[in-house]
């Protein structure tokens, strides 16, 4: 695990993106793992300024979203399809028929995960762009979420419906439940990048990063991952032991 500290949220959107667009670069029919939320809106944005100027050519590409709430239309805009649409799809300008995402609206939940899990294996995932919750979670795998858990219907916790609940007009309104990618599917990828920004989850950074293997903090499973950055900024880096160095390599630290 490599954990790179960056001064600035636009410092870690441009690292975030240089890492995306180098494995676009050494393989342009990428696959893509898509996280939705704040964290990695910077590295979109990134992305989307080297596809304007012609530096990066994503229309090759595809992608497979991490998760989506279930009950939401498709087309409502809280949806995680309208947001990818939005954030990700038309930005970058990718084919639309490539960019996945869980079907949170299926009359069959269950089935349609199982088939979501299959189409990621089939694949396979280049490289994941990953959030991290305040209380640890990736994708949609709160706390007590097993390692081998695979593409699946869950219940949300309270912390992340009221995380949440900034783009709903009441808390009752927060989806209870969302199907997401489970953390065996999120290992599967080839590359990792996670992206966590601000103070607020500065103790799930901890945990992940220097705590022990958990269910308790699913991210923590990440250490098991050969190929994993964690490009943060100073205030989500602000509880790790050696916090402040530009940037250092646990996994040589260890060694040493
Ligand atoms: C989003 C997702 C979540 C978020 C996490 C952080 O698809 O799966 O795990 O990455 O909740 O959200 P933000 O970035 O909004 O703080």
């Amino acid at each position: 695990m490599r954990v790179v500290v960056l001064p600035t949220p636009a410092e870690v959107g441009e690292a975030a993106a240089a890492e995306i667009a180098a494995v676009v670069a050494e393989r342009p029919d990428a696959v893509l793992g898509l996280a939705t939320g704040d964290s990695p809106l910077g590295a979109y944005t990134a992305l989307a300024r080297r596809v304007e100027r012609g530096e990066l050519d994503l229309s090759r590409a595809s992608g497979f979203a991490l998760d989506e709430y279930v009950g939401l239309d498709p087309a409502d805009p809280r949806s995680y399809r309208t947001v990818i649409d939005r954030t990700v799809t038309a930005p970058l300008r990718m084919r639309p028929a490539a960019v996945r995402v869980p079907d949170g609206a299926a009359a069959d939940l269950a089935a349609a995960a199982e088939e979501y899990e299959r189409a990621i294996e089939e694949s396979g995932v280049d490289i994941q762009v990953l959030g991290i919750g305040a209380n640890g979670h990736i994708g949609f795998n709160e706390p007590g979420s097993a390692f081998a858990t695979h593409t699946r219907v869950v219940e949300l916790s309270e912390r992340t419906r009221r995380d949440n609940a900034r783009f709903f007009p009441a808390l009752a309104d927060v989806p209870t439940h969302a199907v997401t990618q489970g953390l065996g599917t999120i290992l599967r990828a080839r590359r990792i990048v996670l992206v966590a920004l601000g103070e607020r989850k500065a103790e799930a950074v901890r945990a992940a990063v220097e705590g022990p293997l958990s269910v308790e903090c699913p991210a923590s499973v990440l250490q098991t991952h050969p190929d994993t950055v964690l490009v943060l900024d100073e205030a989500a880096a602000a509880r790790l032991d050696r916090a402040g160095l530009q940037s250092r390599d646990l996994a040589s630290a260890a060694q040493a």
